[in-house]
């Protein structure tokens, strides 16, 4: 896909998510909607969300293969970006150290964090792609972007 294409499919994806999310406020159900559009969307191969429960990630509503449920503080690129607080693109997983593989398949990987009004990390938007560096800045500028906009609604 190119980077055009890209950029409209997100514009595109950042509108249904704002008004999905108008006037509700229920985490499952947005997090569910935004995990299914951006799948069908942008055609990613696995699009979930990991919440932070305690002093782990817990799996919370995603669309693609069936992934691992807990992931302990500061483990893999999830628990790096929990840590980290901030946006975390690995474009190759077999390089990252700690990497949790859920399928042999994803090749990159870009983890985006949903912060509260405090600023405190609440749960991580994971995507995985089948191919080799998929994720760049215009991924992350748009990812931040709707996981603000989830963010406002559900912390
Ligand atoms: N690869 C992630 C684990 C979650 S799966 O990608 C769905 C990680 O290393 O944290």
């Amino acid at each position: 896909m190119d980077k055009t294409d890209k950029l409209a499919r997100y514009a595109l994806a950042q509108k249904q998510i704002e008004a999905l999310a108008s006037g509700e406020n229920d985490a499952v159900a947005l997090m569910a909607n935004t995990a299914a559009l951006l799948k069908d969307s942008l055609q990613f191969f696995w699009v979930g969300f990991y919440r932070v429960v305690g002093d782990e990630l817990v799996l919370g509503p995603f669309q693609g293969p069936v992934a691992c449920i807990r992931i302990k503080k500061g483990r893999g690129v999830c628990g790096h970006c929990w840590g980290k607080g901030a946006t975390v693109i690995v474009d190759d997983v077999d390089a990252f150290p700690g990497h949790i593989a859920c399928s042999s398949l994803s090749r990159s990987e870009i983890v985006v964090p949903l912060k509260d009004r405090s600023g405190a990390v609440r749960a991580l938007i994971d995507i995985d792609s089948t191919l080799m560096a998929d994720f760049d800045q215009t991924d992350a500028d748009a990812l931040e972007h709707i996981a603000n906009t989830l963010s406002d609604r559900i912390f």
